[in-house]
């Protein structure tokens, strides 16, 4: 047996990472979305003419030249393929909007997603993960819309699947269309005042967040209360309690700072003001945790 050498073994070892290392930076074939599930993800995301769309890996430009086209919005696609990116640059002047779709070749990785109101993506699943973080970290209530694949274990707030005539890969001819607004970090333990039972009472909720999920706990004077309800959806958070002399009463508002501004209503369907004050800031545990490695690629996406 040939004992390999030193320099043998970092050869050997060099040409085995080079193509993972391609692979893992934007190895996603050219597939198109059928135009009928275009239609869906934009419906999906309620994309008006207010929106802003970037479309990671544009292909022929079909995603935003329909947002434009059909929907009024403006935006941009990136992709690493030159001739896709002239010829997305073309189909948006041959459909009249030139003007507020437009195509650039460049890496998804390097480009500033900060304008979008709303992504839309079609690529692998572990290219969706490489692109987590960065969609996490844009502005709360950003909309997401995913052909086929997810996130790892950040759960769509909206997820379904469809016919897809023409679909070039997998033998299903379905598509999956998955969809998530960007969470607020609203982590922590907050207090607020609130009247029941005749007397101002304290209210203190404490909120563990993974994702847009919140794990919520309450005291009403030090005792605890039961939360029946606990949302967030991008900015908006939404808190139902059982109130003595009250009923149930929703509390629903958006994060400024330290402090959740909105409104208290009752079953009646009264409502006034309703402001708490963060009094503990947390971590929410997706921000913790490192994201988990995914290397699968199913064309029926299952
Ligand atoms: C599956 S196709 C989707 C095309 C189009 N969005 C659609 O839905 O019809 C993925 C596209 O992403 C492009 N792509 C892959 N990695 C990329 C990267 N890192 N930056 C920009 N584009 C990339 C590919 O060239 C390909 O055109």
């Amino acid at each position: 047996m040939r004992i390999m050498t030193t320099a043998g073994i970092l050869l050997l070892a060099l040409a085995l990472a080079l193509p993972v290392q391609a692979q893992d930076f934007g190895d996603t074939p050219y597939v198109q979305t059928p135009q009928n599930v275009v239609d869906a993800m934009l419906e999906t995301a309620k994309v008006t003419a207010k929106d802003y769309v970037i479309d990671l890996g544009s292909g022929d430009g079909r995603m935003v030249i329909t947002a434009a086209k059909k929907r009024g919005a403006r935006g941009f696609g990136v992709d690493l393929d030159k001739r896709l990116v002239k010829l997305a640059n073309d189909n948006a002047r041959k459909a009249g909007v030139a003007d507020r779709a437009k195509f650039y070749d460049r890496d998804l990785f390097v480009t500033d997603l900060s304008p979008a109101t709303v992504i839309t993506i079609y690529l692998l699943p572990e290219v969706n993960l490489m692109a987590r973080s960065r969609i996490l970290a844009l502005a709360p209530g950003t909309r997401i819309v995913s052909h086929d694949y997810g996130f790892g274990d950040w759960p769509p707030d909206l997820e379904y699947e469809m016919d897809a005539p023409g679909k070039s890969v997998g033998r299903s001819q379905r598509s999956k269309v998955l969809y998530w607004v960007v969470p607020d970090q609203v982590a922590g333990r907050w207090q607020w005042t609130v009247e029941a039972g005749g007397k101002p009472r304290q209210v203190e909720l404490s909120l563990n967040q993974n994702y847009q999920k919140l794990e919520a706990n309450a005291k009403l004077d030090g005792n605890a209360l039961p939360v029946e309800r606990a949302t967030l959806t991008g900015r908006n958070v939404e808190v139902l309690l059982t109130l003595p002399g009250r009923g149930s009463v929703t509390f629903s508002g958006t994060r400024i700072n330290q402090a959740i501004e909105g409104t208290q209503r009752d079953a009646a369907g009264k409502t006034a003001p309703w402001s708490a004050v963060r009094v503990e800031l947390r971590d929410a545990a997706h921000v913790i945790a490192p994201p988990p490695v995914v290397r699968e690629f199913n064309t029926d996406a299952r």
